[in-house]
């Protein structure tokens, strides 16, 4: 039926005759010449009719948007004053010699060059969406980055297995997707939220090296960079240490950057650990464009006459902490007001600042509010600590040390954007040193700070029992431009050690055998050493392809609402079909 794509129709193929699909882009009616923009996966080429063709002319006037047409014609020169030079097939155009009618279109419910449709109605019809060049480049990408990653991996005997989606639990700290079961009445499977037991059952199964492009499930809070069902690429790997999985996802990284993108990525990335990423940018995914950091000063303000300060200074648990804004003394009160209320929506309290017009006229070079409460000697040392050069503005963060990093964490990368200090180019950042434990303050109990299969820095179980706190473990996360592209880890592959773990989360023997007793029982046989790593696809795809969120590189993606506006999920279910699983819904279904 087709001899070319309609984008590949060049000059090299001037006089010969070719046979083309496509659908419609635009008609164009020209003094009794009929020309149509003819679109396929691949590009436009112009197509013409001849009005003295007239079977064929008459076809083409009942021609409208999104019409499915097989031609045949001819290639030739565009005339002089006609060439497109916007067009990849801008010099030529096709003189139609016959045509079919594959299939007709209503008017289509958005137009597929129109960039201004809104995401609901671009949701709904994805289909058309898709057909918009930008929204295929990304998908064929994906497809490319896919696999080149899974070469990379081939080659270096990594081998892809499947593992279970109807599954139990994983706690990957997000809630279960689940499925009831028929044939068990009211019992449930859980989606996967990543295949980490399986994988690691596969490295005691000794297959050594194991990769998968697969699917998770969470449900949990949506943003722009996480959907409900996502893909991770997989890794897991045995008798490997943190150093060489790293090195070899450094490579891998590197190889997909450099075929996919051409662009270099630097020969090693650097590494910084969980506690300077937290004091140093206010969060553990540090966007190292942005040339701003959070500078201590809490030891200069136990003493202030500001309460505000004072007190989270002489806190343990409290921060006093500057980002200072090169010539932020530009900023107007609007602006400072408007920084003070994005800084609200992550509990800060206020924003107060120091503007910097003369640093060396000491206090009277300051203008503030609060220059007052602070005696010479404070600022003086506050001016040397942060480097504040005339011009700059000082924004304060004082409370709970978690506040304050949140919310200048976040004002950091938002002013940089602001203030186009954003650097050009990758910088990727491996974070390491994590803690195995975070305090769950509101339910008065530990949680992993990944998941409770990492294995801990010290193999000291009775250390790790008495302060889970000081506990690090052999975590690792990927950064890319501030946004965690992977995480990984050292697995534990000691029962005694395992146990522990569950129970300083408070999962006790019993818990324990229920919920993870098969890995446990897998444990005593022989477990080698091993650790891996998953990627988000969707956001390596998404950091790679330059979109503003992975709904733009998924096919399929679902609302903020975890829903399908296509397909309508999720929806209700047949008093029939709820039976048959023992279910009762408490409310009767309705949409
Ligand atoms: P983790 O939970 O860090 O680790 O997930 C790995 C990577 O998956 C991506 N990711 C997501 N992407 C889109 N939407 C989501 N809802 C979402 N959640 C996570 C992130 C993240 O870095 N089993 C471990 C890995 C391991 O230890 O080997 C795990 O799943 O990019
Ligand atoms: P006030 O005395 O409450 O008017 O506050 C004086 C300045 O301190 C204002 O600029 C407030 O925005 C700021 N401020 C108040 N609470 C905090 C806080 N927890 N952290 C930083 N600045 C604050």
């Amino acid at each position: 039926m087709r001899s070319y794509y309609c984008g590949h129709i060049n000059e090299g193929l001037m006089g010969q005759d070719v046979n083309l699909c496509g659908w419609v882009h635009r008609r164009r009616d020209h003094g009794g010449v009929i020309f149509i923009d003819l679109r396929d996966r691949e590009g436009r080429v112009q197509i013409v009719f001849d009005p003295d063709c007239h079977d064929i002319f008459a076809m083409a006037e009942k021609v409208r948007s999104e019409y499915v047409l097989h031609i045949v014609g001819r290639v030739r020169q565009r005339p002089e004053g006609t060439i497109n030079p916007d067009l990849a097939t801008g010099q030529i155009e096709v003189m139609v010699s016959d045509m079919t009618i594959l299939n007709v279109s209503e008017t289509p419910p958005i137009q597929i060059d129109d960039d201004t449709v809104s995401e609901e109605h671009r949701l709904k019809y994805r289909y058309l969406d898709l057909r918009r060049p930008e929204m295929l480049q990304r998908l064929r990408f994906r497809s490319r980055i896919t696999q080149n990653l899974r070469n990379f991996l081939e080659e270096r005997g990594f081998i892809d297995v499947e593992t279970p989606m109807l599954t139990k639990s994983t706690p990957e700290g997000a809630r279960d997707y689940l499925v009831p079961s028929r044939t068990h009445p009211g019992q449930f499977f859980a989606l996967p939220q990543s295949p980490q037991l399986f994988k690691q059952l596969l490295m005691m199964s000794g297959l050594d090296r194991y990769y998968q492009v697969v699917r998770c499930f969470r449900d949990e809070d949506l943003r722009a960079d996480r959907q409900p069902e996502f893909t991770q690429l997989d890794i897991e790997a045995s008798f490997i240490d943190e150093n060489q999985i790293m090195t070899l996802m450094e490579d891998m990284i590197r190889d997909v950057f450099a075929a996919v993108l051409e662009e270099q990525l630097p020969s090693s990335f650097p590494r910084m650990s969980y506690q300077d990423a937290i004091s140093r940018f206010g969060v553990d995914k540090p966007d190292l464009r942005i040339p701003l950091e959070l500078i201590e000063v809490s030891d200069l303000m136990t003493q202030v006459d500001f309460k505000v300060f004072s007190g989270p200074a002489k806190d343990k648990q409290g921060r006093v902490a500057v980002l200072n804004i090169p010539n932020g003394c530009e900023l107007t009160r609007k602006q400072i007001d408007e920084y003070t209320q994005y800084v609200g929506i992550y509990g800060a309290k206020g924003l107060a600042y120091i503007k910097v017009n003369d640093a060396s006229a000491g206090r009277e070079g300051l203008q503030s509010p609060i220059v007052k409460f602070m005696d010479d000697d404070v600022l003086t040392a506050l001016l040397q600590r942060t480097a504040a050069e005339d011009g700059d503005l000082m924004f304060f963060g004082a409370d709970k040390a978690t506040i304050v990093n949140e919310a200048l964490g976040a004002l950091r990368v938002k002013v940089g954007h602001d203030r186009n200090l954003v650097e050009h180019g990758w910088k990727p950042l491996w974070v390491v040193d994590f803690p195995m434990f975070e305090r769950d303050e509101k339910n008065d109990r530990w949680s992993a700070l990944h998941h409770p299969f990492t294995a801990p820095v010290s193999d000291d179980i009775t250390a790790l029992k008495q302060a889970p706190g000081e506990a690090l473990s052999r975590a690792y996360d990927l950064i890319l431009n501030g946004c965690e592209v992977g995480g990984g880890s050292i697995r534990i592959h000691s029962t005694e050690m395992q146990q522990a773990v569950l129970n300083v989360l408070g999962i006790d023997d019993a818990e324990a055998k229920e919920k993870f007793g098969f890995l446990l029982d897998a444990l005593k046989y022989g477990a080698p050493p091993h650790g891996g790593i998953a990627f988000g696809l969707d956001r390596l795809v998404m950091l790679m392809t330059g979109a503003s969120s992975i709904r733009e590189v998924m096919a399929f993606p679902k609302t903020q609402t975890a829903a399908c506006l296509l397909t309508d999920a999720p929806s209700g279910v047949s008093d029939r079909h709820l039976k048959e699983l023992a279910l009762r819904p408490k409310k009767p279904t309705e949409k």
